[in-house]
């Protein structure tokens, strides 16, 4: 597929990105994390880099590289990408978060390796604040906020739900149990839903064509 556009300079705009996943620290050597590879949230970046804006990249693990002139920040646990992205975002232009921020983290971390010495293990888990939430709550006029939504199920209702919660421009809805899309892979499908309930669908795209597709739709925003 071919996506046929004027672009839109982003030179003088602030973008912030997050990517990847968290991972919350359950002892010295284990963690739980989830499948989030960063590619979207890398993608993005590299797109907002290429028409000319200011990145910032809040990233979880992974393997993948930024370019020079992405400024990186890379954090582990979803507290930390809290206060990487409260600090960036007073001044960002556009914050998109891509990232797959783990919604619950250990309790307390064990001090020590946990020792295999009980036949069943149980892990007190307490919530982690939602970022996206928080950005909503002190977004300004001319902010643009957008939020991903991964569904299994009821993807229109529950990316709408969220659209609306989270006080967001737009939110990209995926389900992340289509072949090909979501989590880890190089494509994805997605629907790009905005303020009116107006929501475009992709077909399964590649997520570097996808990047400009969300960075199309984000520049036709009078704000911008
Ligand atoms: N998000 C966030 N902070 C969290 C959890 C999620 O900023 N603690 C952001 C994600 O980066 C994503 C959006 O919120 O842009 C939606 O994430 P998702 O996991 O789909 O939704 P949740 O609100 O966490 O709800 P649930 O997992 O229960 O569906
Ligand atoms: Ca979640």
């Amino acid at each position: 597929a071919e996506h046929f556009s004027d672009t839109v300079s982003l030179r003088g705009k602030k973008v912030l990105v997050t990517a990847a996943g968290t991972r919350e620290p359950i002892d010295p050597v284990r963690y739980i994390g989830n499948r989030s590879s960063g590619k979207m949230g890398y993608a993005l970046a590299e797109e907002a880099a290429r028409r000319g804006a200011s990145v910032v990249l809040v990233s979880g693990p992974s393997v993948l590289k930024a370019s020079d002139g992405i400024r990186l920040i890379k954090i582990e646990t979803a507290m930390q990408m809290r206060e990487a992205v409260k600090k960036e975002f007073i001044d960002s232009d556009i914050t998109i978060k891509a990232a797959a921020v783990a919604d619950y983290r250990a309790s307390s971390i064990a001090e020590n390796k946990i020792k295999k010495d009980s036949s069943t293990l149980t892990l007190i888990l307490e919530k982690n604040p939602d970022i996206l939430f928080e950005l909503g709550q002190i977004k300004q006029k001319n902010q643009i906020l957008v939020g991903f939504a991964a569904e299994t199920q009821n993807l229109l209702e529950f990316a709408k739900i969220k659209l609306h919660k989270k006080n967001l421009d737009y939110i990209i809805a995926n389900d992340v149990t289509a072949p090909n899309a979501g989590f880890n892979t190089d494509t994805n499908i997605v629907k790009i839903i905005d303020r009116n309930g107006v929501c475009e669908d992709f077909p399964l795209l590649r997520k570097d064509l996808l990047a400009k597709i969300i960075l199309d739709k984000i520049t036709t925003l009078p704000k911008i």
